[in-house]
């Protein structure tokens, strides 16, 4: 199926191992120009907006209607999976070239904050009457279940930021143990810290991912580190909640929502048109879709079971070859009943 052929096509970019197409980088440029390419192939007109954002759109349709989007990111994580994201994108290419109807968009810099998504509400670019996200689920649960898809109720919320250490620098050879100021052994203490946090709010998940050591030498002793922050909860009083006591200033923030939707509705009939059973799941991954349903557009997800235990963010992530070409026919069901209503 070209689907599949298009994923790897999308996953050779920017070197192996895993996929690694970050933003900005000249490789998730290259996968936008690559998409781009196949949505002239499908008939589309293409548009990159302001940001960066790509669009196809299907010609002929009235200026005067407010569109209806299909699609996810390119970015990808560092080392990350085939399916996240792109998943998103190419299958949408397959819904809309088979409904006739809607645009598809490539998103920039999900993963680092829904870039794309956030400049063009900020910019109060026009935005669509519906938003389909199709992605993979990242998690256990549809497996669990024996169910190949899933509709999602709600995103997650998140905020991003940093912790700062400092220490004291010095000879890694020449100064006791005792009474040194070690800026690293305090950000360990930091990291456990931020996990205990996080135990401690029902829901909630803290992660510290980078981790910047200077002066940087390895026969010196660390006199400051800043350590990275990415910290969600299911609800805003929550995140609040785990924000306060991990104690920082978040760079940035983006809202928890519910799917409360026509869009859902449109997904429902269409798994249950399909003979699939339906099962509703919250998401505990931020998406493009979240960004969009926060400025009150009607948007919707629908989630692939992911294998190997629901990995993500990793190169071992995958959904199976069945599942995707099932989600796809859903994915364009769903389009055309949301193109035939008001
Ligand atoms: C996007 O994948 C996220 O970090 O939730
Ligand atoms: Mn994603
Ligand atoms: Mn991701």
């Amino acid at each position: 199926m070209r689907v599949h052929e298009r994923l790897d096509e999308l996953y050779a970019i920017g070197g192996g191992p895993g996929g690694n197409r970050p933003h900005p980088s000249a490789a998730e440029d290259e996968a936008h120009e690559l998409a781009a390419g196949w949505l002239e192939e499908a008939g589309l007109t293409v548009e990159v907006d302001h940001d960066g954002n790509l669009f196809g759109h299907v010609q002929g349709s009235d200026p005067g209607t407010r569109p209806v989007w299909v699609g996810s990111h390119l970015d990808t994580v560092p080392v990350g999976g085939k399916f996240d994201g792109a998943l998103g994108v190419v299958t949408a290419i397959e819904a809309v070239e088979r409904a006739g109807f809607g645009s598809v968009v490539a998103f920039r810099g999900e993963e680092v904050g829904c870039i794309g998504s956030r400049a063009l509400i900020a910019r109060a670019g026009l935005l669509p009457r519906a938003f389909l996200e199709l992605h993979i689920e990242q998690g256990p649960t549809l497996a669990q279940r024996g169910l190949p898809l899933g509709l999602v109720t709600g995103i997650v919320g998140y905020a991003r930021g940093q912790l700062v250490v400092e220490g004291r620098a010095g000879h890694a050879g020449t100064t006791p143990m005792e009474g040194r100021d070690d800026a690293l052994v305090t950000a360990a203490g930091e990291i456990l810290r931020v996990r205990d946090a996080a135990l401690a709010v029902e829901g909630g998940v803290a992660t510290v991912g980078q981790l910047e050591v200077e002066p940087g030498g390895t026969n010196v002793i660390p006199d400051r580190v800043t350590l990275s922050l990415d910290v969600r909860a299911p609800d805003a009083g929550r995140l609040d909640e785990l924000i306060a006591a991990i104690g920082f200033e978040p760079a940035y923030r983006v809202e928890p929502v519910q799917l409360g939707s026509s869009v859902r509705a449109a997904f429902r009939a269409a798994l249950d048109a399909h003979g699939v059973e339906v099962t509703e799941l919250p998401s505990g991954a931020g998406h493009d879709a979240g960004i969009l349903a926060s400025a009150g557009v009607d948007a919707g997800m629908l989630f692939v079971r992911s294998l190997n235990g629901g990995i993500s963010h990793s190169p071992d992530e995958l959904s199976t070859a069945e599942d995707i070409e099932l989600a796809v026919d859903v994915l364009a069901a769903a389009l055309r009943r949301v193109a035939s209503s008001p």
